[in-house]
Formats: structure tokens, C-alpha cells, sequence
């Protein structure tokens, strides 16, 4: 069976998030969201419990998919459960150059190999920090984001 992690910090999911969970299902058995960060950190808008919440819901129609989050080092996860993949979504190259040294460095840690999905142009400026700040001065966020998120979004901003 093979599985891959898609990793991040989803404060919250978003569409564009979704969207490449969804395409990674088609190439793994299994596809593990894993939100990292913290617990005991009061950073970000969502907890870590509320964010593998959200995740679990909007995903919940897809049996490949299993949530789970992570304190620490990502390697250490991926190296613990056998997995060898790890998934992530490109916008642009500013997301390259992000992400690169990231994977190279996962890849010197343990030997986990990183493979990433250009993300849809639907949703190629969609990012979450961004869709909370819109969301925090009253735009409108329709279509970035699941619903469900959406609704959770408006309750943080009352
Ligand atoms: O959604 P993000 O914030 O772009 O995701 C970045 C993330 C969570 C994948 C990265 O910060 C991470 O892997 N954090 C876990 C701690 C870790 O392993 N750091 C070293 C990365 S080389």
C-alpha cells in the first residue's frame, strides 16, 4: 500500500488545499492531511484540534484520506510510520522557493522523497492568510474556502 503525507499548517483548509488532497488520492492508496504545529500554542486562528476538525469534514466523503497532526520534526512522523512521500502544492515559484530547501532538507534527514502538484489555476491565489484577512475586514471569501470553513471563519471574526 502506499501513502503519502500532505503536510502543512491549514489555519485554515482551503479550496486549493482540498484540491490537491483530492488529486493526491489518485496516486497514493492513502493520503494522510497532517497539521503541524504545536497544540499547546495559541498561535493562528484555529487550533490544531479545530483545523484536523474542519479537515476530517470536508474530507469526509474520501476514504483515502486520514487526518492526523504533529509537534515536531515532519521527518520524524514519516520515518515512525514507514512513509516514504510526501505531497505539496505549487502556485508559483515563489512557492518553489519555499518549498525546495524544505524538501531537500526532509530528503537529507530521512531520505523522504517530496512530490509536488502545480496547483489548478482556479486556485492559484488562494492562500489561508490571506483569505482570513479578507475575511477579516468583510469580503467575501465565497469559493476560497469549503463552506463549513467559511462558517468557521466568520464565527472566529463574530
Ligand atoms: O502550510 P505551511 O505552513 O507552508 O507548511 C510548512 C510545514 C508545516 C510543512 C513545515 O513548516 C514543516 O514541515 N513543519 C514541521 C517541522 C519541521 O519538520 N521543520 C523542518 C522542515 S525542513
Amino acid at each position: 500500500m502506499t501513502t503519502a503525507v500532505c503536510p502543512g499548517s491549514f489555519d485554515p483548509i482551503t479550496n486549493g488545499h482540498l484540491d490537491i488532497v483530492t488529486r493526491a488520492t489518485r496516486h497514493f492508496d492513502e493520503v494522510i492531511v497532517l497539521v503541524t504545529g504545536n497544540p499547546t500554542k495559541t498561535s493562528g486562528l484555529f487550533t490544531i484540534d479545530e483545523r484536523v476538525d474542519l479537515i476530517r469534514e470536508v474530507t469526509a466523503d474520501n476514504p483515502k484520506v486520514r487526518v492526523d497532526h504533529w509537534g515536531g520534526l515532519l521527518v520524524d512522523y514519516t520515518t515512525a510510520h514507514h512513509i516514504t512521500a510526501l505531497v505539496k502544492g505549487l502556485r508559483s515559484s515563489l512557492d518553489y522557493e519555499y518549498e525546495l530547501p524544505m524538501a531537500q532538507m526532509n530528503r537529507r534527514l530521512s531520505g523522504v522523497d517530496t512530490y509536488f502538484l502545480l496547483t489548478d489555476e482556479k486556485y492559484g491565489y488562494i492562500s489561508s492568510s490571506l483569505t482570513k484577512e479578507v475575511a477579516k475586514y468583510g469580503g467575501d471569501i465565497t469559493g476560497l474556502v469549503p463552506d463549513i470553513v467559511r462558517e468557521a471563519i466568520a464565527k472566529k471574526f463574530g
